[in-house]
């Protein structure tokens, strides 16, 4: 199964890719994970991207295809993935296209006023990455990573000023995806707003396991 996860920032693409890697055993692949790994260890993509990253723009289509491109020809990537926050323009999906061709685009369906809500909420753990949320998604232990015991923290870019520069991104660069995958009979949509265990259920549903 070779899927996109297409959606705002914040409409929970990451956690139901988390789920949908473990139960169907494949490849969870996250760019903005893989950004904020590289600003983490300080290598040279890291700190060409921070700044960019933090205020809500987006990395050049140049530098993200070429490490999409990298990625997808791992042997893991084979027999399908979940790409959770690519492509996130049209010329990154025209580049796709030419990469590998795809099974379906899941476009995640929720409010500006959710979003705003599931960002301004969100903890991270600085060990794994795992996500938690202060309503939603509490850990055991506030402050502390149930998986790892790591210390838990707010993402710079979910600052509010950084959410509404994501969401104007998200709108003029990103949305017009969702007509382009309608067009080519690829679009999948998907109610993001119950919680993430519900969500699961529809996906199975959707794309059932084999
Ligand atoms: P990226 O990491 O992809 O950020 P994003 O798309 O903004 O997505 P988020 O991680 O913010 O949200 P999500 O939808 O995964 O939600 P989550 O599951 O965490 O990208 C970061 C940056 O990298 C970009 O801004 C850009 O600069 C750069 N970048 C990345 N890809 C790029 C590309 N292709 N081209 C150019 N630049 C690129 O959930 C959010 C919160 O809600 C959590 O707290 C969670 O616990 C909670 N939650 C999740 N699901 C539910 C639920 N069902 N009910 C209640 N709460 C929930």
């Amino acid at each position: 199964m070779k899927l996109i996860f297409l959606g705002p920032p914040g409409a929970g693409k990451g956690t139901l890719a988390a789920l949908v890697a473990g139960l169907y055993s494949i490849p969870h692949i996250s760019t903005g994970e893989i950004f904020r790994a590289a600003i983490r260890e300080k290598t040279p993509l890291g700190l060409k991207v921070q700044a960019i990253i933090d205020a809500g723009q987006l990395v050049s289509d140049d530098i993200t295809i070429e490490l999409v491109r990298e990625r997808l020809a791992k042997d893991d990537a084979k027999n399908g993935f979940i790409l959770d926050g690519f492509p996130r323009t049209i010329p990154q999906a025209e580049a796709l296209a030419s990469i590998v061709k795809i099974d379906s685009a899941v476009n995640f369906d929720i409010s500006d006023k959710d979003v705003v809500e599931r960002l301004s909420g969100r903890r991270v753990c600085k060990t794994c990455s795992q996500n938690y949320h202060v309503s939603f998604m509490k850990p055991k232990v506030e402050g502390k990573c149930d998986k790892c015991g790591g210390e838990l923290f707010i993402r710079e870019d979910d600052k509010i000023e950084s959410i509404t520069k994501r969401l104007e991104v998200y709108r003029s660069q990103t949305a017009p995806l969702i007509d382009h995958y309608k067009k080519i009979d690829k679009l999948t949509d998907i109610d993001a707003r119950p919680a993430s265990g519900v969500i699961l259920e529809s996906f199975k549903e959707l794309f059932p396991l084999r």
